[in-house]
């Protein structure tokens, strides 16, 4: 099992610090994990002057799992987008067709009053967000700068989607939901936009293949106020790029902290890059304060998803609810009045669970 890790910028390489001290002791506890760090993002362009370095990408092709931090950071704000530390994340998902993009939301029962929604509205919260990743806006050509008819400025992107770009995503929603509650809702734009209309098409067109699933359809904007009005509503979410990208920071509040949100990009063969959802968080980088927890279950869906390792995935989450139920709470985490721990010390608190087992 061979993970190439891009701790990336900002507060990646302390999150990933604390993901790698649990993979080592998971190898010397027999489980045989291989990593080899190489840097991507503002990192990338410090090392190689691009955000996806060519010895990066070639390791992440070789290896059969990626293990990413974060990228960005103010320094590299001013760089041209295609240099931009974004243009790392955005590169490698492409290059390595990671279309599928799985965030799950879910409260841990000891975090309910950490989500600044009213606990009975969040509590039980378990939703999977099936979001597409490599299509949409993000990368639908032409896009750029032009001068209108008038001789002003205008930016334009495009949003775009192929039927089978749309088919293999709501596959995807659909044999998620089949393990879980048995909920799809597709979320689009369908009284709006041409291409929501043929995403609606296409993924009521598959559902007749998946009788035991029970599908319906929401416009993106009642999804994102359902979304905090009854969350426990959702089972399964499928959607494109733009949207699942504002979904999923939406759904990570309900969780309580974005710092608790893990997720798992995937190809067609079960290769796949492991991220936590949030960002690189400049303003705290270096102060040992971030939230280690999500990129440690990022390695736990690692271990489901591309190892088939269910086992070592349920390990790693047991830990994560054993340091929690402990007491552990860092910044993002904790209730008014209750003591803090760092990065490291959480971190060391899993491991410590872990080896516990
Ligand atoms: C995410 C992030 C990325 C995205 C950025 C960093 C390019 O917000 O993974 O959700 O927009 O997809
Ligand atoms: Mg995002």
């Amino acid at each position: 099992m061979k993970i190439a890790i891009l701790p990336g910028d900002g507060i990646g390489t302390e999150i990933v610090g604390e993901a790698q001290k649990l993979l080592a002791l998971l190898r010397e506890q027999g489980v045989a994990v291989e990593t080899e760090i190489a840097p991507i993002g503002g990192a990338g362009y410090d090392a190689a002057r691009h955000p996806l370095p060519d010895a990066t990408l070639a390791l992440a092709r070789a290896a059969d799992a990626v293990l990413l931090g974060a990228v960005g950071g103010p320094r590299y704000d001013t760089l041209p987008r295609e240099l931009r530390p974004e243009q790392g994340i955005l590169g490698i998902r492409k290059a390595l067709s990671l279309f599928a993009n799985l965030r799950p939301a879910l409260l841990y029962p000891e975090l309910a009053a950490a989500s600044t929604l009213k606990p009975e509205v969040v509590a039980g919260l378990d939703i999977v967000i099936v979001r597409e990743l490599t299509g949409d806006i993000y990368f639908g050509e032409p896009r750029g700068r032009r001068k209108t008819a008038a001789g002003d400025d205008e930016g334009f992107d495009t949003m775009r989607y192929s039927v089978p770009e749309i088919e293999r995503i709501a596959r995807v929603g659909f044999e998620t939901a089949r393990k879980r509650a048995r909920r799809l809702t597709s979320v689009d734009k369908a009284n709006v936009l041409d291409t929501s209309i043929l995403w609606r098409e296409v993924v009521t067109r598959l559902a007749a293949q998946y009788p035991d699933v029970t599908l319906s359809h929401m416009y993106v904007d009642n999804a994102a106020m359902q979304l905090v009005r009854n969350p426990r509503g959702f089972d399964t979410i499928v959607t494109g790029n733009l949207f699942g990208d504002i979904l999923s920071d939406e759904a990570s509040m309900l969780a309580g902290s974005i710092g608790m949100l893990p997720s798992a990009s995937l190809d067609a063969n079960g290769k796949g890059l492991y991220e936590p959802i949030h960002g690189s968080a400049p303003d705290i980088a270096g102060k040992n304060v971030a939230n280690p927890l999500a990129t440690i279950l990022s390695v736990a869906m690692m271990f489901r998803h591309t190892f088939a390792r269910p086992d070592v995935a349920e390990r790693i989450e047991a830990a994560v609810r054993g340091a929690l139920r402990q007491g552990l709470r860092t910044a993002d985490i904790a209730q008014p009045g209750e003591a803090v721990v760092g990065t490291r010390a959480m971190g060391d608190a899993v491991v410590a669970a872990l080896r516990a087992q």
